[in-house]
């Protein structure tokens, strides 16, 4: 019999496609028509509406989270010499900005329902050098907070939360990112607030705030940027070799527009998270545990585990099958251990992260983008079914 895909290719269904609308074209428009693209007075406006979404002390935004890792890690004062615990089923990001700083990364597994970093685990991997912790609100779900505040405040580390899908997350009413010293936002193509690239630092201490808004643009003295402004021509000092991370008015512009619809895209996505949970849990895959109670998810992603035996086929075969009916899917993520970089360099097995390696192994992310329409909807929901039904 003739394959018919559920989506033709020319009707492919984008993994991650973000929800745009006319106002960011439009302001992307104006901003290019004012002549001023770059850092300017529309990143400031960004910050200060994220700052207040949030409910932050300081916000200063940068072209990625990668870069707001980076030098988060850096403004905390970590270097050669010190260790930092993370999670090993993150993006490579999380745990190169580590590196990047001069520092050791060090692993503690997940746990298994949730799969956030488990704080027992992190207990035990604390040595006198572990300086710093960064959990990961993995797919936009809230990590343990107290129990990783309490381990903090009893080895004195610092906590830098990597919200890479944690905009709108919450935990017991506080907002993701302000919990720990530095929150780490991502402004990335595929996430709930898109600006192309970008991301920004939250941050309690004023000193360290100002520190990071400096590393940004070359280590340049502070509103260095209004140099090319209308009242006069001003010079810059260099004050440290800092980086190129600053985020453009361009940029902002966008992540204004999408901040402002932020509620209505989040309760789209939840709408899309029930109807898949309905209708899937019929399915031999195993779906995401429900968001924990005092918690807000950011359902940033929708993973489905493929496990070969109750699922009759392979996870990279269900992979390959999903798109041959025009559906594009994801895989977040392979755990850190997987890579031979990791690997050669500080010889991690997967094996001594169990339930990162399974899921790793296993797991399946469907699209949940804002901008997804009832029937798309269906169409993923229909590929599953056809697919699990060979
Ligand atoms: C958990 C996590 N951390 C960090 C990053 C890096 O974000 P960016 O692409 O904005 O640098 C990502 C991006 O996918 C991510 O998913």
């Amino acid at each position: 019999m003739k394959f018919s895909p559920v989506r033709s290719k020319d009707r492919f269904l984008v993994f991650g496609s973000p929800a745009l609308g006319d106002a960011e074209i439009e302001a992307v428009v104006k901003t290019m028509k004012s002549g001023w693209l770059g850092t300017g007075p529309k990143a400031a406006e960004f910050e200060a509406d994220m700052k207040a979404y949030k409910g932050a002390s300081h916000a200063v935004a940068v072209n990625s989270c990668t870069a707001a890792l980076h030098l988060s890690i850096l403004a905390a004062g970590i270097g050669p010499g010190d260790e930092v615990i993370t999670t090993p089923m993150t993006f490579c990001a999380t745990v190169n900005t580590i590196i990047h700083a001069g520092a050791t990364p060090v692993l503690a597994d997940v746990d298994p329902v949730t799969m956030n970093i488990d704080p027992r685990e992190v207990e035990r991997r604390i040595t006198p050098r572990t300086r710093a912790i960064i959990p990961v609100h993995f797919a936009g779900r809230a990590c343990d907070m107290d129990a990783l505040c309490a381990i903090a405040a009893r080895h004195k580390l610092i906590i830098i939360e990597d919200c890479a899908h944690a905009i709108e997350t919450e935990h017991k009413g506080r907002k993701a990112g302000t919990i720990g010293d530095f929150g780490c936002l991502s402004f990335y193509v595929t996430k709930n607030v898109v600006t192309g690239e970008g991301g920004m630092v939250l941050a309690r201490n004023e000193e360290q705030a100002a520190r990071i808004k400096v590393l940004a643009l070359h280590g340049m003295s502070k509103d260095a940027w209004k140099r090319f402004g209308d009242d006069g021509y001003k010079h810059y000092y260099v004050q440290e070799a800092g980086f190129k991370y600053n985020m453009m008015d361009l940029q902002a512009v966008i992540g204004i527009e999408q901040l402002r619809r932020v509620n209505g895209n989040w309760k789209r996505r939840e709408a899309v998270w029930r109807r898949y949970g309905e209708e899937l849990s019929k399915l031999a895959l195993a779906l995401p545990a429900d968001p924990e109670p005092d918690t807000r998810h950011a359902y940033h992603l929708y993973s489905v585990m493929i496990d070969n035996e109750r699922c009759g086929i392979s996870r990279d075969d269900f992979l390959n099958a999903m798109t041959r009916h025009g559906i594009g899917v994801g895989v977040h993520y392979l755990s850190i251990p997987e890579h031979p970089y990791y690997q050669k360099t500080y010889g991690w097995n997967p094996e001594d992260y169990p339930h990162a390696k399974r899921i790793g192994r296993q797991t399946v992310s469907i699209p949940i983008s804002a901008k997804l329409t009832d029937a798309d909807v269906g169409d993923v929901i229909e590929a599953i079914r056809r697919v699990l039904a060979r």
